[in-house]
């Protein structure tokens, strides 16, 4: 039998970071330059990495960037000050803030501090509630608007199909369900979020023409979980020890590839599916942000 079919995020999100070079190049004949601030906070190795790979990527699409490292024991009310001066510099479009914090920091508080028009990340509740309600003139979060956008751009067929994500989180597996859940032509799909409370995983798994594994457990899906043909999306990132690896590590998924690619009709490879198509909708995100600071 034929192998999966890739859908390939760092090809699409190359196109993608194209069109958003575009819209710099426009924004800048308005003498706009778009400018984002990430904000870190400890030492964390995966999260130094995402924020170097986002810098990297925005200053060659021509955005400007910076990034406000503060120390572990940062006080919650010392990123709250530095937030609300962002708020309020008209130069700067867009605000992140890289998840996960210190357990002393409140992730709640601090979203709701970021001016609703610079949060490119998508997690303030004015823009969770507005792209519940379909809104556009907002930002949805990142990582379940570059899965639409990839299985749109592969054309996917979404509407009426059954979708089936693992797990529930505030960042993935919420938002997307919400997104494809939207009555229109890249949504339309029937529903189902599993999680760590659910009976029967595996059978609501097979019943998935589209099948979204986010709940951060290395390889958790087997081929077992996946009906023959079923498009496979994998947004895990977990470490792994290798003693092979010089790293002593290496990153593995929440699927097995290997074996699912023999049965699945489409899968995004892991690394090179999901992580790319969330960096390109950040960036969009940004360019998106300065846009519509023209407007206001
Ligand atoms: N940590 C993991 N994913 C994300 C993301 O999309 N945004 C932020 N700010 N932090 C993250």
């Amino acid at each position: 039998m034929k192998e999966a079919n890739l859908l390939d995020g760092r090809l699409v999100a190359h196109q993608i970071h194209r069109e958003t070079m575009e819209v710099v190049q426009k924004l800048r004949q308005h003498g706009v330059q778009p400018s984002v601030v990430f904000i870190r906070v400890g030492q964390f190795p995966p999260s130094e990495l995402y924020v170097r790979m986002k810098q990297k990527k925005a200053q060659e699409l021509g955005i400007k960037s910076q990034v406000i490292s503060f120390a572990e024991d940062v006080s919650q009310n010392e990123v709250l000050e530095k937030l609300y001066q962002l708020n309020q510099d008209p130069s700067i479009h867009g605000i992140l803030v890289q998840l996960p914090l210190p357990s002393h920091l409140s992730e709640k508080e601090i979203a709701l501090a970021i001016d609703p028009k610079k949060d490119i990340d998508g997690f303030h509740p004015i823009n969770l509630g507005k792209m519940l309600l379909g809104e556009k003139d907002c930002f949805y979060p990142c990582t379940p608007l570059g899965i639409q956008e990839l299985l749109k751009r592969y054309n996917i067929e979404i509407e009426g199909k059954e979708v089936v994500i693992l797990g529930r989180s505030n960042i993935v597996g919420k938002p997307m369900a919400a997104l494809l859940l939207q009555k229109s032509k890249y949504a339309n799909a029937t529903v189902t979020i599993v999680h760590s409370f659910s009976q029967n995983i595996k059978e609501h798994c097979q019943r998935a023409d589209i099948l979204i594994a986010a709940m951060g457990k290395a390889r958790f899906v087997t081929k077992d979980f996946v009906k023959a043909g079923a498009v496979v999306v994998d947004v895990g990132v977990s470490r792994v020890a290798d003693a092979s690896s010089h790293k002593g590590f290496k990153i593995v998924g929440d699927v097995d590839f290997d074996e699912i690619k023999k049965i699945a009709s489409w899968i995004t490879p892991n690394p090179g599916g999901v992580g790319p198509m969330t960096i390109a909708m950040l960036l969009s995100n940004t360019v998106k942000a300065a846009e519509l600071s023209l407007f206001s």
